[in-house]
């Protein structure tokens, strides 16, 4: 570790973000439309960022203005949870400063509920593991200024085979309304064959019958597509299978994942899975590659390992603000690959527009050597002439203040530098 520690700082470590000076854009893509006249963006732009499918509050419950921030247990605890674990989690969200940072959904995945329905037919929280309830969860979640997010399938039973919630929509969404639960993750186990689209709107309307506003994540899994038809169902719908705690997995869900980004957009998100950052399967450069490649492409930040028992690495991966403030940009745009060379494709640039004139983008180097990646202005969409300056937004510093046409770092392995830009000097 500590060799690779220092070995990280002999090289630049970019997640890049540009940002160009001329005129202010607002937070609406539509915006960005209007420097078509200037000689900041390329004609290209608008197919490489490609925003036709762009969603505007589509669910119109008022959520998922910028991507969910929390915490799901599901990653590292999988079925051993209690609700100590979740107030401990509540706490320690608290104490490392991350609540402040935007982690405010502490979500319980499945296993928290008992395997029968009691005689009323609602759904109750195992006595053995969840002995206060949930509605008492809530309220000390809420005591925390956190919000808290509960678990079920749209199925007859949960992957952990506990009751589903399909056809008691409206009594389970009553219920956990009745607890003050904020968000809903819902899974897509024994579903009976049942096509999604059919499975899950039915549990958007009695959500939205409760009154309440309550976050609703599609858990299908990316099996029909759901960035096709989501965007009026969901806050956010997964895109693919599970994540595991494996570069290989995380690199493929990247991939999978990009495919969609054109329908993300503010009240709707592609969602590729939770954060493994922090549970020991992946080096540090690969946590950081994982953490921005997510921030970039809009994806929910939800923390997927113990928080009460962090690294300092791992910490300090999850709290970089002004990654996580690329994740929560108010133009909401998803960042996509945009240029990829080497063997296999493994040097890869990522990009995606960001409010303000800026750019953020990233060199991933997925090659299994050291390489040097070039972003040029042709591949992110500029003219050639447009001067620049580079941000690094994992050293915290502007790394030049005058690019042009091209940039280029050198990229540890498997690392990803991720960079924002501004400011065009040129063409006074
Ligand atoms: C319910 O849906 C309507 C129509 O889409 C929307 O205006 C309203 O805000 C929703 N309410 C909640 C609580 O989600
Ligand atoms: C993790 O995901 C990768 C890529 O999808 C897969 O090859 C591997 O078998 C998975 N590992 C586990 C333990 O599920
Ligand atoms: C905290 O994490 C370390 C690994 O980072 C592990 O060895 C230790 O057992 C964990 N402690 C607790 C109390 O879970």
């Amino acid at each position: 570790m500590t060799k690779q520690k220092i070995r990280n700082a002999l090289l630049v470590h970019l997640v890049i973000l540009f940002f160009f000076s001329t005129s202010v854009v607002s937070a609406r893509v539509v915006s960005l439309l209007q420097n078509y006249g200037n000689p900041i963006f390329r004609s290209n732009f608008h197919s490489i960022y490609d925003t036709s499918k762009y969603g505007v509050f589509q669910l119109s419950n008022g959520l998922g203005k910028t991507p969910q921030m929390g915490w799901n247990s599901w990653n590292f605890f999988a079925c051993n949870i209690n609700e100590m674990v979740i107030k401990e989690t509540a706490d320690a969200l608290v104490s490392t400063g991350l609540a402040d940072l935007g982690y405010v959904y502490v979500n319980i995945d499945d296993c928290w509920s008992s395997v029968t329905r009691n005689l009323k037919g609602q759904l109750v929280p195992d006595h053995k593991t969840f002995p206060s309830g949930i509605k008492a969860l809530a309220d000390y979640v809420h005591g925390k200024g956190l919000k808290l997010g509960i678990y079920s399938d749209a199925g007859v039973f949960t992957c952990q085979v506990r009751p589903g919630s399909i056809f008691h929509e409206t009594d389970d969404a009553d219920l956990f309304a009745s607890w003050g639960v904020d968000y809903l993750k819902y899974d897509n186990c024994y579903n009976l064959g049942i096509p999604p689209k059919e499975r899950y709107p039915p549990m958007r309307d009695a959500l939205n019958a409760t009154g309440q506003k309550i976050f609703y994540s599609l858990c299908e899994w990316g099996v029909e597509d759901p960035a096709l038809w989501a965007d009026k169902v969901g806050n956010s719908w997964r895109t693919t299978g599970d994540i595991n705690d494996s570069w290989a997995s995380m690199t493929t869900i990247a991939d999978l994942n990009d495919k969609w980004a054109a329908y993300a957009g503010p009240g709707g998100w592609n969602d590729p899975d939770m954060l493994e950052v922090g549970n020991g399967g992946m080096t540090y450069q690969e946590y950081r590659a994982h953490f921005s490649i997510w921030a970039l492409a809009k994806a929910p930040l939800l923390i997927g390992c113990d928080v009460r028992n962090l690294t300092a690495e791992t910490l300090e991966i999850l709290s970089n603000k002004e990654v996580i403030a690329i994740n929560q940009d108010s133009l909401g745009v998803q960042g996509r690959k945009v240029q990829v060379s080497g063997a296999d494709g493994c040097r890869q640039v990522w990009a995606g527009p960001l409010s303000g004139n800026r750019l953020a983008v990233a060199l991933w180097n997925r090659c299994s050597k050291v390489a040097t990646i070039t972003a040029s202005w042709e591949a992110l969409g500029l003219e050639s002439g447009v001067h620049v300056s580079v941000r690094d937004l994992w050293q915290h510093k502007v790394v030049t203040g005058d690019a042009v046409s091209s940039f280029s770092a050198r990229v540890d392995i498997h690392d990803c530098q991720l960079i924002s830009r501004v400011s065009n000097h040129a063409h006074q």
